[in-house]
């Protein structure tokens, strides 16, 4: 037998076990934003280094951090062959609103090929193809082609604040020729793909004061400036209704431009607008001129509003004038954008836009660096047919406009080429009621991972 169908052999006679881990993985609530649930973060840390000793890992270690651990792991027994980083984050997001839920988000249930719960697909489901397909390696052949290390955190969905001090802590252990990361979608069911590139983040609280307190509107309304309004008017000074531009004076200033080569390459990506537009329940998108849907969410900046609070929001009504406004906001950045000047050029044009009457309090809450590497970089290719040999289909190259904070510091460390071979799909609810995560594209993906240590060998 070759190695090729050893491989998809150990695979499918452990269908059932590595069903059960990854089920018993899920049951852990190691929601990373909850202090009451610190302890089940930690849980999650335990379960994953003794699985990752069962893979055959022979260092195997927790990183305590001012925050939830980090998990590392290493098999280096491939000599001069390159070494490959897995990255990936154990922690969870909250599974509020759960009434929503058709199942208990941490009760895992299997319908319609579907496995269903929180973290499935982001990212425990995910991570975990990385684990099972070295041990099917060390298990088949008695060795892997690439030596592996698993640098897997418990923060990421709180910003990543503590994994770049741990980073810098352990660099000798983490030099690698390569990362791997399973933490994005594939562009549709049953079409494979590769992401080659992460928006960015900047995220802010604005806190607004007006009067020393809460005044009665009709005595006080007309001759005090409501922060509420005030607030509202900045917001809204920040994009040009007309064009759907942001306006804020240098925001796309870094912005490297859109190739014609690769507007060319997503027009024959599967994407229907009106079907867009109908899945989400809306009559119209924002628009911005000259740029379509993908371009708009992977190639662009964006300005959100993230939450808005002021006055009176109980039942009822209650003629106040609010003392405060407070807004939470983010951009969304693309290369070569840096978060602190975005930073910058948002606080200024805040201030400057600021009517008299009122103060301005600006917290810097989180950055992380946007991330591209070109399609065309050996790395990508060899994940490339990795992933095609797993899925059985030609993977497409796309880009993915969410981010993952870390991925721009391991570069700009190692040196390194990272690669984005995500298992997820669109539909799949991340960071939503029923989350679920496609039980096939587990074991393509658990095959495609390990293809993707004998290409990279053949590669670096
Ligand atoms: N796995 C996601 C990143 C992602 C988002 C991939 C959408 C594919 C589609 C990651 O866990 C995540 O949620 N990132 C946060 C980062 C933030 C908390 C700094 C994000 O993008 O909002
Ligand atoms: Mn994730
Ligand atoms: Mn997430």
């Amino acid at each position: 037998m070759s190695s090729s169908d050893s491989i998809r052999a150990h695979i499918d006679a452990h269908r059932d076990t590595w069903l059960e881990e990854l089920d018993d993985f899920l049951r852990i609530p190691s929601v990373s934003t909850d202090p009451e649930r610190a302890d089940q973060v930690e849980v999650g840390a335990d379960w994953l280094a003794e699985k990752l000793r069962d893979a055959g890992c022979s260092e195997v270690e927790i990183w305590p951090t001012p925050g939830h651990p980090v998990v590392y792991g290493a098999w280096r027994g491939a000599d001069d062959a390159p070494t490959l980083l897995v990255y990936g984050h154990y922690d969870v997001q909250p599974e509020e609103p759960v009434e929503l839920w058709d199942t208990p988000p941490f009760e895992p249930t299997i319908r319609d090929g579907k496995l269903f719960a929180r973290g499935s697909a982001d990212d425990k489901g995910q991570l975990y193809i990385h684990v099972k397909a070295l041990q099917a390696w060390l298990q088949t052949t008695g060795a892997c082609p690439v030596n592996v290390v698993f640098l897997i955190e418990g923060e990421e969905e709180v910003g990543s604040p503590n994994i770049e001090g741990a980073v810098l802590e352990h660099r000798d252990k983490l030099a690698c020729d390569a990362v791997m990361i399973s933490d994005t979608i594939m562009f549709a069911a049953g079409l494979p793909s590769i992401t080659y590139s992460l928006r960015g983040l900047a995220y802010m609280q604005l806190d607004l004061t007006g009067a020393k307190g809460d005044l009665h509107s009709g005595s006080f309304g007309g001759a005090v400036v409501n922060p509420a309004e005030a607030l509202a008017r900045m917001i809204a000074s920040c994009r040009d209704p007309e064009t759907g531009e942001i306006t804020i004076p240098g925001f796309y200033d870094d912005v490297v431009p859109l190739t014609e080569a690769e507007r060319g390459q997503w027009k024959t990506l599967p994407f229907d607008e009106e079907q867009y537009r109908a899945d989400l329940g809306v009559d119209a998108l924002l628009e911005e001129t000259d740029y379509g849907v993908l371009e708009r969410t992977w190639a662009r900046p964006t300005f959100e509003v993230n939450g808005f609070l002021s006055g009176f929001t109980g039942e009822g009504s209650k003629t106040v004038l609010p003392a405060k406004a407070m807004a939470k906001i983010s951009m969304r950045l693309v290369a070569n954008q840096d978060p602190d000047t975005i930073m910058d050029v948002v606080e200024a044009h805040m201030r400057a836009v600021m009517p008299p009457g009122v103060s301005l309090e600006v917290t810097r809450m989180q950055g992380g660096k946007p991330w591209l590497t070109p399609c065309d970089h050996p790395v990508m290719q060899a994940a490339g047919r990795a992933m095609h040999r797993g899925f059985g289909a030609k993977p497409v190259f796309i880009r993915e406009g969410g981010s993952i904070p870390l991925v721009g510091v391991l570069e700009d460390l190692f040196g390194a080429p990272s690669v984005l071979m995500g298992i997820g799909l669109p539909d799949e609810n991340a960071h939503a009621p029923n989350e679920n995560l496609d039980i096939g594209n587990f074991f393509s993906g658990i095959a495609s991972a390990a293809f993707f240590f004998e290409e990279l060998g053949k590669t670096v």
